[in-house]
């Protein structure tokens, strides 16, 4: 057990790597994963097997693992699954830790067999197998990029795991685009041998990691009361953020075939994750709004939450996305209003939502943020801003994160909603850069965190 645990330590941190299958040929999967692993710039030994080239992208290629003047630690197998039975037990022999199996063709396509077999051939030699069927990994505080996805990952604490190929893959993508920042990206397959479980026990003690993403199809058979379990012990290191799929009747019969696992009743499901302490998403966009909060703000201490706004309608909004999702809003006491009115014009409002009317400036949300950062009776704050012509919303994205940084230390979440257009998108992007989740409308502002109030209530009770 403990050469397991040792063994899935060696996937994240490699000392050497061997791409058994790498390519001569460009756009071939062989060659651009081991282009990625090259050009992402892990630092490890990279070894290339192929029995008909004597140098890929560079480096010196080997007929087989086992000519390799080195101990390698990862393996991974990237020909027709035919021939991936006969490299593994050369792996086996050589001494390999972890195989990672790109190879489709295995129990997906009702070749049990082979996938049975792949895994016998791993406990023989105390191996363990990621996949297979599968588009790699990428662990980027070792700037290790071994997928044939887009090269370069962006950095940052939230953990991708991914039990569909090419959406894991086109997601990678989006991450990029939306920049969001990931320490962990895991493909897993038709999980032979290393599960979403083992993954995320690992992510929980990962330093790298703040936050658990996962796109689950469904549990092997048998492993529901582990999932359980195990899982458990994660959400109390680590908050978890899942999409299920395979939500309908037909969504089910889909992963059945797309995965082998069992998609099991949406119900069981939810039963499970909350006795896990799983926070469920139902939209890619969901998962991410979310993850974005846990990446960067604190854990709220507390649920009582104010909103500060220019628009009386996004205040509106927001508010009824704070009952909804269980926000308790503040009722401000005389003096906090008192100190409120000081932010903004006469015709204000200084209760909760806190109206700076569509006249504020900089100053006035300055001030107002001010006020709540230094208030005792506010934990979290929830930042609404209307395009108007007078605000321009990157000025105002400049001086909030100036606020911010000044009040860091006080661990109150700060969210932001902010909506309008180009420029307002570009503020979003501001704000996001400087750690401050900012999201295009005041629902999914106030949604993630909402998220993290229900996570702080999760660890109160399991304290
Ligand atoms: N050891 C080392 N190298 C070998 C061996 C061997 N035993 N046998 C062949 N090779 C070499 C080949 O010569 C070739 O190199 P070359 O191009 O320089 O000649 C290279 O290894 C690859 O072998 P091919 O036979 O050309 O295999 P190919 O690249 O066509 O396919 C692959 C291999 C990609 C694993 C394919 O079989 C496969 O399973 N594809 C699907 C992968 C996939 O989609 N996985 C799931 C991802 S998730 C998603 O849905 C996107």
């Amino acid at each position: 057990m403990a050469e397991e645990i040792d063994n899935i330590k060696a996937l994240f941190n490699p000392r050497s790597i061997a791409v058994i299958g790498a390519s001569r040929h460009p756009g071939k999967i062989g060659h651009d994963l081991l282009k990625n692993i090259i050009e992402y710039g892990y630092k490890g030994k990279i070894y290339p097997i192929n029995p008909r080239a004597d140098e890929i992208l560079g480096l010196k290629a080997y007929p087989s693992i086992k000519d390799v003047p080195d101990e390698v630690d990862v393996a991974i197998i990237v020909i027709p699954a035919q021939y991936v039975l006969e490299a593994a037990e050369e792996c086996g022999e050589k001494g390999v830790k972890v195989l990672v199996v790109i190879a489709s063709g295995f129990a997906e396509v009702g070749n049990e067999e082979a996938e049975k077999k792949l895994v016998e051939i791993a406990r023989k030699y105390g191996m363990r197998v990621l996949g297979p069927n599968i588009f790699g990994y990428a662990y980027t505080p070792i700037r290790l990029n071994a997928t044939f996805g887009p090269r370069d990952v962006l950095e940052g604490p939230i953990a991708f795991i991914s039990q569909s190929g090419a959406l894991g893959i086109a997601l990678m993508g989006w991450t990029i685009m939306e920049e969001i920042g990931l320490s962990a990206l895991v493909s897993m397959g038709n999980m032979a041998d290393i599960d979403v479980i083992d993954v995320s026990k690992y992510l929980a003690d990962d330093p790298y990691t703040r936050v658990i993403t996962i796109y689950l199809e469904g549990l092997k058979p048998g492993t529901g009361k582990r999932f359980i379990e195990e899982m458990k012990k994660v959400t109390r290191k680590k908050p978890v953020i899942v999409i299920k799929a395979g939500r309908t009747q037909r969504g089910m019969s889909a992963v059945a075939s797309h995965t082998g696992s069992l998609a099991g009743t949406d119900q069981v499901y939810n039963a499970a994750f909350k006795q896990a302490g799983i926070i469920r998403a139902y939209t890619v966009e969901e998962m991410f709004d979310w993850a974005r909060a846990f990446a960067t703000q604190p854990i709220p201490r507390g649920g009582r939450t104010i909103i500060i706004t220019n628009g009386g309608g996004v205040g509106v909004l927001a508010t009824d996305a704070a009952e909804i999702n269980n926000v308790p809003l503040i009722e401000p006491s005389c003096e906090l209003r008192d100190e409120f009115r000081k932010a903004m014009p006469w015709f204000g409002s200084p209760r909760n939502p806190v109206d700076l009317t569509g006249q504020a400036g900089v100053d006035n949300y300055v001030k107002a943020l001010e006020i709540a950062f230094n208030s005792e009776e506010i934990d979290n704050i929830v930042l609404l801003y209307c395009r108007t012509a007078i605000l321009d919303p990157r000025e105002l994205a400049k001086a909030v994160i100036e606020e911010y940084e000044k009040h860091r230390d006080k661990g109150k979440p700060l969210v932001a909603g902010f909506v309008g257009g180009i420029d307002t998108l570009e503020a979003i992007k501001m704000l996001n850069r400087a750690g401050i989740p900012a999201y295009p409308s005041p629902e999914r502002a106030v949604t993630s965190l909402a998220k993290m109030i229900d996570y702080k209530r999760y660890l109160d009770k399991i304290k």
